[in-house]
């Protein structure tokens, strides 16, 4: 046993590309978490806990655990953890922190979740929260990648989340999901950034422009991504939240694994 960890054992791995995966786990009846937050997850090596800060990617209702990863060729931890097969154990922190949970923000009517790349991880926990929904009239996801192949949970976003049994029928009205890739052809290229500054999401979604008054946003990707969709969210006055102090708008630096 490793002081602050419990041991969980892998029941799924589903490899999204080569450079994405996603592990499924048991989780302890002990661990608690608010939606949003992330927590160290990782493995013993060399008898010592080689851990990283993960985004939870399930959500707190759920009896398993869920991680989305990236798998960096030389990184300590995920050149490891990719390999990883289903009964074997990895170690989860037994504390979980994070700023982006729908306390932290005010009342609003449209919740924006903007992720680039596994920054998308803590808004796979927000959407499958029914208090969300609850909180907000709408919610939109939004998930920018390089490629169309590294749009991961495309196909549960889509479609299986509003085809689910309890939360399907609060989630259908009132979730949209708005994919779009930089790097080759799609239905909707270009960088959020660019695609809130153009109008064009919301000529596409049929929404009104971005208003500190109603909208309230939750960012997760790269340092460059979230100094960038800050700064574009200043300018038009919106205020940053954080634990402690609600606010307009929440940033995290996405959580998954290593740096590439
Ligand atoms: P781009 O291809 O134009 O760099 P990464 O894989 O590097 O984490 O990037 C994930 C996605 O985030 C890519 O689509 C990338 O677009 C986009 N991205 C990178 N930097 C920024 C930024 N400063 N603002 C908005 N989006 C960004």
């Amino acid at each position: 046993m490793v002081p602050g960890y419990t041991e969980e054992t892998v029941l799924e791995v589903h490899h999204w590309t080569d450079k994405l995966f996603t592990l499924k786990t048991t989780r302890s009846p002990s661990f608690r978490f608010a939606n949003g937050q992330f927590c160290m997850m990782g493995l013993v090596v060399a008898g010592k806990p080689l851990v990283r800060a993960y985004s939870l990617a399930s959500a707190n209702h759920e009896e398993t655990l869920e991680f989305f990863s990236i798998k960096v060729p030389n990184g300590p931890l995920t050149s490891r953890l990719q390999h990883i097969a289903v009964g074997e154990t990895i170690l989860v922190g037994k504390r979980a922190t994070g700023t982006l949970t729908i306390g932290n923000l005010r009342p609003g009517r449209t919740l924006w979740l903007l992720a680039t790349g596994t920054g998308l991880a803590p808004f796979l926990s927000v959407v499958k929260d029914p208090e969300t929904y609850e909180r907000f009239e709408r919610v939109v996801i939004t998930h920018t990648c390089r490629r169309a192949q590294d749009l991961a949970y495309a196909r549960y976003l889509e479609h299986e989340l509003a085809a689910d049994e309890l939360l399907g029928e609060i989630v259908r009205p009132k979730l949209r999901y708005y994919p779009s890739v930089t790097r080759e052809a799609f239905k909707t290229e270009g960088r959020i950034t660019a695609l809130i500054e153009s109008g064009r999401i919301f000529a596409d979604l049929a929404l009104p422009a971005l208003d500190p008054a109603h909208d309230r946003l939750m960012l997760c990707g790269s340092s460059e991504m979230l100094a960038d969709t800050a700064a574009l969210l200043e300018s038009r006055g919106f205020e940053e939240g954080n634990s402690g102090e609600p606010g307009d708008y929440l940033v995290e630096k996405a959580f998954a694994g290593e740096k590439r």
